[in-house]
């Protein structure tokens, strides 16, 4: 097994649950059959973990819908060598990785197959000028909405207070309708559960996924450490963000 950096980025491009950039060439798509083989499904069920590195909420949710296929995509090599790993000891059939640029996922992801798609703890691209590289930018909604099935969600977890606020300014402007919105998850039930946080009940009674506070990524753990909030805004993007779009060239 690679133990080192170098030697998970080498290792990762023969893991037969990853598939790379280099491999499927930059600019084209895959054949319309491609998933279907990789999963040996004659039909599409899948669920996204965008930005995923080791692919904790892809690799928690793969073990417990069997039935349904996962997909992490992430850029980095070395993180994505983690979850595939896991996932291989585990035996997990329903979960693949993609090493792409999320910017691109029009290639990879055929139309109106997701149900839903996990973004935990996105870079958000504080600096003026990169707005559009949040993942919750209009660009990128509208590209969710292509790819979503009707009622799909978009599950965003994070500890930036801009990029919650900036979220909630795309759904201000009905590019997104807002599921959820629960700023602090550790602790919103001060008022509601007592200042223990969500508690599992309330999660499941306001029909949030459980998963929202069963699995932890790791960059979640270190924000935790340091004290940081956890915010969680679910979200369906609107026909409104197909304004937005922006083509591949
Ligand atoms: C802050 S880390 C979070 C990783 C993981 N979700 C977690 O919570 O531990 C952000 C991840 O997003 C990936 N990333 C950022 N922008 C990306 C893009 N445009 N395409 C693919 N990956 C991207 C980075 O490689 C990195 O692994």
């Amino acid at each position: 097994m690679a133990k080192n950096k170098l030697g998970r980025y080498a290792e990762v491009e023969v893991l037969p649950n990853v598939t790379e950039v280099s491999e499927l060439g930059m600019w084209k798509g895959l054949d319309e059959t491609f998933w279907l083989q990789i999963f040996g499904v004659e039909s599409l069920d899948l669920t996204l973990e965008l930005a995923c590195g080791k692919g904790e909420y892809a690799l928690a949710l793969a073990q417990r819908y069997p039935d349904r296929q996962f997909i992490g995509i992430d850029i980095k090599g070395e993180r994505l060598w983690r979850g595939a790993k896991e996932a291989l000891d585990l035996g997990l059939t329903n979960l693949h990785f993609l090493r792409v640029y999320i910017d691109h996922m029009e290639l990879y992801i055929p139309e109106a197959t997701v149900d839903e798609i996990w973004i935990p703890f996105s870079d958000p691209y504080l600096k003026q000028g990169k707005e559009s590289k949040r993942l919750t930018s209009p660009r990128f909604l509208a590209e969710y909405h292509r790819i979503l099935r009707p009622n799909g969600i978009v599950h965003v977890k994070t500890d930036s207070p801009e990029l919650a606020d900036y979220t909630r300014e795309q759904i201000g402007e009905g590019l997104a309708e807002c599921a959820w919105d629960v700023p602090d998850i550790y602790a919103c039930g001060a008022g509601e559960a007592g200042g223990a946080g969500m508690s599992p009940e309330e999660c499941s009674r306001r029909g949030i996924p459980i998963e929202l506070l069963t699995v932890q990524t790791h960059y979640e753990k270190k924000h935790i450490a340091s004290g940081r909030t956890i915010c969680y805004i679910g979200l369906r993007p609107t026909r409104l963000a197909l304004a937005h779009y922006i083509p591949l060239k």
